[in-house]
């Protein structure tokens, strides 16, 4: 049985560069994914190294930091059913190459070190970066109102 979830997912530097933006949005959005959180941020290098802690012995992590830090993010929340597992499946491999076209990654990018967007691996993980990045405050419970949709 799946449960509702939130799930933390971002569109990286080169996203927002690219104008690529919308696209992702709407591949959520479509999807039947609910908008609970949203905002652009210019990440620290101290925020993004608390965030990519996991990675800290990587020889990739000074350059991911690098990359992160070159423009702004777009910071979200989406819930749903299996957000954190159907939301990695929508972004596709962390290689862009290995990714399946139809998957955001593997319809718009081809580096592992430009790919794009991120999202959360875990429930666990998802409400430990979903409290990193929003205050509590910025995540909006709602419920669909009828006389809002016109159908
Ligand atoms: P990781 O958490 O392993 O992947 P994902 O983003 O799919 O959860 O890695 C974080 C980011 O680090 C990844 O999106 C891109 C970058 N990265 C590299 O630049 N080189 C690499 O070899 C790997 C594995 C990741």
């Amino acid at each position: 049985m799946s449960t509702t979830e939130r799930t933390f997912i971002a569109i990286k530097p080169d996203g927002v560069q690219r104008g690529l933006v919308s696209k992702i949005i709407e591949r959520f959005e479509v999807r039947g994914y609910k908008l609970v959180a949203i905002k652009m941020v210019q990440p620290t290098q101290e925020h993004l190294e608390t965030h990519y802690q996991d990675l800290k012995t990587k020889p990739f992590f000074a350059g991911l930091i690098q990359y992160m830090k070159s423009g702004p993010i777009v910071a979200m929340v989406w819930e749903g059913l299996d957000a954190v597992r159907q939301g990695r499946a929508m972004l596709g491999a962390t290689n862009p190459l290995q990714s399946a076209p139809g998957s955001i990654r593997g319809d718009f990018c081809i580096q592992t070190g430009r790919n794009i967007c991120h999202g959360s691996d875990s429930v666990e993980s998802a409400n430990h970066e979903i409290s990193l990045w929003f205050k509590e405050d910025e995540l909006c419970s709602y419920k669909h109102n009828s006389q809002n949709l016109i159908y």
